[in-house]
C-alpha cells in the first residue's frame, strides 16, 4: 500500500523535472541593500582588527559594545518575579505602557493627558509609528496627499509614506555651506506649500544631519505651519539624546501644543532606553476632547488589527516599569544623560584630534556644534568610499557619522583616517 503511494506520489514529480524549470520568481530582480542598515551587513564581512561601524544609529559603551541600561535589567528582574502571563496585548498595546509613553512625551502636566483627549497606540518602535501615522492621514486626513518632509531626512521616512500611499516633497533643511540649519529657506519652504500640507519634524537630535532649530526658530516654524494651516508630524526618536534631558528635548512638541496646534507623534524607545531589539514606540494624536479621541482610538484598532493584530508586550513592560516605578525612573534618566554626555566627549575629542594631532586645515566646528547621535561629516560619497576601502571606517553614502559607534579607543583612528581622505 504504501510503495503504490509512494509510485503515485512520485510521478508528478518526474513529469516536472522532464521540462525546462522556470521558477514563478525568476524574473525578481535583485534588491539593493538598506543605505543604512546594509551599512552593518558590509562591516560585518571586514575582517581588519582596525574596522569601525560609524553606520546604524545604535548607541556603544566606550568599549565599543551594546548597552543595555541597569534601570532596563532591573526591570526584566522585577517583571521575572511577578509571573507574568503572554496573554495578547490589546490592539492598541498595554495601557500602562501607552499613559507614561504620552506623559514622557507631552509632560506630567500635558492638558492632553488631564483632559483625557490623547489618542495614543503602541506601536512597533519608530517606524511602526510613523506607519500608522501615514496610514492614519491616508484614511482621514483630507489634505494627506501632500507631505513635506526636511532635506535631507531619515532615509526610511521616504518609504514608508509613500508604501501608506502618500506623496512626498521636501522642504529646505540643511545648509551645506554652514552644516547648519538653514532657517530661511525652511521658512520659505513652508510658507510656498500648498495650504493644509502635512509637515513631518524632527523633535529633537535630528537624523541625519544632528541639527536642530534653536527656540526662537521652532517659535517662527510653529507660527509659519499655523499661518498656512498645515499639519504637524513629529517623529520623536531621540528624546533624551539631544541634550540628555528628556524635558528639554520635547520642547518643540509641547510648544506646539500650548499654541493649540493638533499634532501627531511618533515616539520610540529603541534609542532612549536602548531597547533597539524590542521594538517599543507609539502613535498618539492630540484630539480636541474625550469623545474625540474615543473616535480616533477606534479608527486606530481598525488601522493596527489587519497590520499586526497588536504589538508584542515585553519591551512594553519594561518601559512602564521603568517609567512607573520612581527609583527606576530616576535612574534610567541619568542613564540617559551618561549616553548623551558619552556622546559629546567623542565629538570634542573628535574635533581636537583633528585640528590639534593632525593639523587638519578644514572646518570641524560643525563635529561640536552638531547634536544627537549623528554628526553629518560633510563627507562625499568618494571620501566615504575610501574611508571604507583604506581604513575600515562604515558609514552612510551621505557622510553621516554615527557618533555613539566612537570609543575612546578608536576616535584618534577615525581622526587621522578622516583627515586622510579629506586632506586633498
Ligand atoms: C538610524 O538612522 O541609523 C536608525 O534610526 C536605525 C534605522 O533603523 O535606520
Amino acid at each position: 500500500m504504501l510503495s503504490s503511494i509512494a509510485r503515485t506520489t512520485f510521478k508528478p514529480t518526474t513529469r516536472i523535472a522532464s521540462r525546462a524549470f522556470v521558477s514563478t520568481w525568476n524574473a525578481v530582480p535583485q534588491g539593493p541593500p538598506d543605505a543604512i542598515l546594509g551599512v552593518t551587513e558590509a562591516y560585518k564581512k571586514d575582517t581588519s582588527p582596525n574596522k569601525m561601524n560609524l553606520g546604524v544609529g545604535a548607541y556603544r559603551d566606550d568599549g565599543g559594545k551594546p548597552f543595555v541600561l541597569n534601570a532596563v535589567k532591573k526591570a526584566e528582574q522585577y517583571m521575572i518575579g511577578q509571573n507574568m502571563d503572554k496573554e495578547y496585548a490589546g490592539i492598541t498595546g498595554v495601557p500602562s505602557f501607552t499613559k507614561a509613553a504620552g506623559a514622557l512625551a507631552y509632560g506630567d502636566d500635558s492638558s492632553v493627558i488631564s483632559e483625557n483627549r490623547l489618542a495614543i497606540a503602541q506601536s512597533i518602535s519608530g517606524t511602526g509609528a510613523l506607519r500608522v501615522g501615514a496610514e492614519f492621514l491616508n484614511a482621514w486626513y483630507p489634505h494627506a496627499k501632500n507631505i513635506v518632509v526636511p532635506n535631507p531626512t531619515w532615509g526610511n521616512h521616504i518609504p514608508i509614506m509613500k508604501n501608506a500611499g502618500l506623496s512626498l516633497e521636501k522642504y529646505t533643511y540643511f545648509d551645506k555651506s554652514t552644516n547648519g540649519l538653514n532657517i530661511d529657506g525652511m521658512l520659505e519652504d513652508l510658507h510656498k506649500a500648498p495650504k493644509n500640507t502635512v509637515v513631518l519634524l524632527h523633535a529633537c537630535a535630528h537624523n541625519p544631519t544632528g541639527v536642530d532649530p534653536t527656540k526662537e526658530q521652532w517659535d517662527q516654524i510653529s507660527q509659519v505651519i499655523k499661518e498656512r494651516g498645515h499639519f504637524p508630524f513629529f517623529d520623536m526618536a531621540y528624546q533624551g539624546f539631544a541634550s540628555g534631558d528628556c524635558t528639554r528635548d520635547a520642547y518643540a512638541l509641547r510648544k506646539f501644543v500650548a499654541e493649540g496646534h493638533q499634532v501627531i507623534l511618533a515616539q520610540s524607545f529603541a534609542k532612549n532606553m536602548g531597547l533597539y531589539g524590542e521594538r517599543v514606540g507609539s502613535f498618539s494624536v492630540v484630539c480636541a476632547d474625550a469623545e474625540e479621541k474615543s473616535r480616533i482610538d477606534s479608527q486606530l484598532k481598525i488601522i493596527i488589527r489587519p497590520m499586526y493584530s497588536n504589538p508584542p508586550i515585553h519591551g512594553a513592560h519594561i518601559v512602564s516599569t521603568v517609567l512607573n516605578t520612581p527609583e527606576l525612573k530616576q535612574e534610567w534618566l541619568g542613564e540617559v544623560k551618561h549616553m548623551a554626555d558619552r556622546i559629546i566627549s567623542m565629538r570634542t575629542k573628535l574635533r581636537n584630534h583633528l585640528e590639534n594631532d593632525f593639523g587638519s586645515k578644514k572646518s570641524w566646528n560643525h563635529i561640536t556644534d552638531q547634536i544627537g547621535m549623528f554628526c553629518y561629516s560633510g563627507m562625499t560619497p568618494q571620501q566615504v568610499e575610501k574611508i571604507k576601502s583604506d581604513w575600515h571606517v562604515y558609514l552612510t553614502q551621505d557622510g553621516r557619522i554615527s557618533m555613539a559607534g566612537i570609543s575612546s579607543s578608536n576616535v584618534k583612528y577615525l581622526a587621522e583616517a578622516i583627515h586622510n581622505v579629506t586632506k586633498d
